[in-house]
């Protein structure tokens, strides 16, 4: 199946869905943006299983497009799903990595049973991806994936990012 795609605008922090995912980096131990944001909001247990995940499966790291679970914490999602961006640096950036993302945060999704997943803009801060770039290859990735995740929600911080993704979506 393919979920059913929702937009809303604001901080993913304060989102009900089974999941929310963050804009993390290699390192899994925290940063700014979507990332500091979960990890001040949601408290520390999450940076503790990230520490585990850096100790046992990923001792060199997340590699970029690819996603790993933890608790979410305090926050009222049930699972947080980390996922590495790609950095966009003039001409441009490996859109199938920026693809990859959004299809193993889903993959992930389903390992864990979640049924709704709020995504951010992933690369779309620090990592310098435009936003229409970005909307365009979030929305298609999610449309091409075979997933139980019934709701797919983007969650964008200002009202640029939530056009941006709107125009995909209608
Ligand atoms: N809720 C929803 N969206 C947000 C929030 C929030 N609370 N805060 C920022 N955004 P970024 P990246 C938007 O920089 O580009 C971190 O330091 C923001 O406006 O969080 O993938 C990591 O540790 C933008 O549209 O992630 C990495 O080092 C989008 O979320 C690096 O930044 C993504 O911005 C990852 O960079």
């Amino acid at each position: 199946m393919t979920p059913t795609i929702t937009l809303a605008q604001g901080d993913i922090t304060r989102q009900n869905a089974d999941a929310i995912v963050n804009a993390a980096n290699s390192s899994l131990l925290g940063g700014g943006g979507v990332d500091g944001a979960i990890h001040r909001r949601g408290g520390p247990a999450i940076l503790e299983e990230c520490r585990a995940l850096r100790a046992s499966r990923y001792g060199r790291g997340l590699p970029t497009g690819r996603a790993v679970a933890t608790t979410a914490g305090e926050l009222a999602a049930r699972w947080v799903i980390h996922t590495v961006g790609p950095v966009y640096r003039a001409p441009g950036g490996d859109p199938s990595l920026l693809a990859s993302c959004y299809r193993e945060c889903l993959r992930v999704a389903d390992e864990l049973g979640a049924r709704t997943v709020a995504f951010p803009a992933v690369s779309t801060g620090a990592y310098g991806w435009p936003l229409d770039d970005a909307a365009r290859i979030a929305v298609q990735a999610v449309r091409e994936t075979d997933t139980d995740v019934e709701e797919v929600r983007f969650v964008l911080f200002d009202e640029r990012a939530y056009e941006a993704f709107a125009a995909q979506v209608d």
